[in-house]
């Protein structure tokens, strides 16, 4: 085999993950040519706005507006930053089409697409690699195909979303309430001004499914993912889950069982001692429980230019050593089918606060409600009281029941006029 005497590059996407990964190839050409062999080139670079400025500095002659431009060059690496669906999507299916490997740090696409996609790049003898999809700077794609890929995988729990965990935690440590500290988030630039995709889950979801996916050698699929987001918690949650030991935080779960695997992101209450009740701010982290290694812990910086490029670049690399080599990728499969359990099908324990009438009789009231349904109270304290609306505030927490248990009980509660209205509905996960 005749050794290539470079590794030729077409970046898809020039903003702050592309700006960093060109800067990179650019700042640290030689030590990349070393651990390569060859150097690697920036051969065409593709954006939206030619006159937009930009956080590097390019020949203007390797910038263009037109994909087909981009995806015509002569290169072995298309990597692809520009985010969203489409046009990704397609310039990434081109690029595998084309036999060039491809880089994505694109969630949607690969929690979408991802199947077709490597299935795609298996056809091609090239491979396509994302890491920089889930967790930002945070190793986790490439542990979870080569690390831990001797393990059984029972579960996986991660904080994946750095939006709203820094949302949560000003709200844990401050008192503010959801809307104060959004705004503080979108000040600082955490948070988009159309906040939906994070504060709902749906960022969190596609990542999750990315994760499960390689967790569970299956294909889970966003629409497998059930979803809550953080809009409903209110300072008082954060004050009564502390007093019980317990923080909060927008949980990713995934887990695997002999009923199928359960894959759902919502707000959780995480016990105070773990690891995960203290990732703060921004941060990621990713638990995952083999059956070989226990429990593992990755934490880290979510997004950012840097810590982004620090994945994008390590998959650039890892392509350009098979390119550089003539060595073929190993190819991802998905070995199982699974069946996905429904959220009504899961066993929790629940904290639910719950407003009542402040007279005699409301407890044996809601009690009653709970116990038809084969619910288990744990506790119940008694929390602020309204003299003017003659109400109170509980909090009940559960022991283990079945999700449809617990609806079923604050159905019956509501029908019943038992409680006033439920305040909100945590799940706990121990
Ligand atoms: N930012 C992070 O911290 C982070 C962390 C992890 C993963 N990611 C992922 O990395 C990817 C890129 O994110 P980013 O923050 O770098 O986004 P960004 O700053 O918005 O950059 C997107 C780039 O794509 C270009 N672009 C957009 N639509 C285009 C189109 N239709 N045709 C041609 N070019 C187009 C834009 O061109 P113009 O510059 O001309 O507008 C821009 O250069 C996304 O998948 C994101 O989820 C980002």
């Amino acid at each position: 085999m005749v050794r290539p005497s470079q590794v030729g590059i077409v970046l898809l996407g020039l903003g702050v993950v592309g700006g960093g990964v060109a800067r990179s190839l650019l700042e640290k050409s030689e030590s990349f040519a070393q651990r390569v062999g060859v150097p690697l080139v920036l051969r065409k670079a593709l954006v939206r706005d030619r006159l937009r400025p930009r956080s590097v500095s390019l020949d203007p002659t390797l910038i263009t507006t037109d994909p087909e431009e981009a995806l015509a060059t002569d290169s072995d690496i298309v990597v692809e930053v520009i985010g969203g669906e489409r046009p990704a999507y397609e310039l990434i299916r081109e690029g595998l089409k084309r036999g060039r490997y491809v880089v994505t740090a694109n969630k949607e696409v690969m929690a979408k697409h991802g199947p077709e996609l490597l299935a795609a790049a298996g056809d091609a003898g090239t491979d396509i690699l994302y890491e920089a999809s889930v967790g930002g700077g945070i190793p986790i794609v490439s542990p979870l195909k080569r690390d831990l890929s001797a393990n059984d995988i029972s579960s996986l729990r991660a904080i994946i979303n750095g939006t709203t965990n820094y949302i949560l935690t000003r709200m844990s440590r401050e008192g503010a309430d959801f809307g104060s500290a959004l705004a503080q988030a979108q000040a600082l630039g955490y948070a988009e001004a159309q906040p939906d995709n994070d504060v709902e889950g749906h960022d969190a979801v596609y990542k999750l499914a990315i994760l499960a996916s390689l967790a569970f050698h299956t294909r889970v699929q966003p629409e497998d993912v059930y979803r809550e987001g953080i809009t409903r918690l209110s300072p008082r949650d954060f004050r009564y889950a502390a007093e019980l030991g317990y923080a909060i935080k927008l949980l990713a779960v995934a887990r695997r069982s002999e009923a199928g695997v359960q894959a759902r992101v919502h707000p959780a209450l995480v016990a105070s001692e773990e690891l995960l009740a203290r990732v703060d701010g921004v941060l990621n982290a990713v638990q995952v429980e083999g059956d070989l290694t226990g429990r593992v812990l990755f934490q880290g910086a979510g997004a950012g230019a840097l810590p982004t490029t620090s994945a994008v670049m390590a998959d650039v690399l890892d392509a350009a050593r098979h390119i550089a080599e003539g060595s073929r990728p190993s190819a991802w499969r998905y070995t199982a089918d699974v069946t996905i359990q429904p959220i009504a099908e899961i066993i929790s324990r629940y904290y639910i606060r719950l407003e009542v009438e402040d007279r005699p009789g409301v407890l044996a009231g809601f009690a009653r409600c709970f116990g038809d349904n084969g619910v288990s109270i744990a506790s119940v304290i008694q929390k602020e009281s309204d003299e003017q609306a003659q109400t109170t505030e509980i909090v009940v927490m559960t022991h283990a029941s079945k999700e449809a248990a617990v609806q079923a009980s604050l159905a019956a509660m509501e029908e019943a006029r038992a409680v006033r209205q439920v305040g909100n509905v945590i799940r706990v996960e121990d």
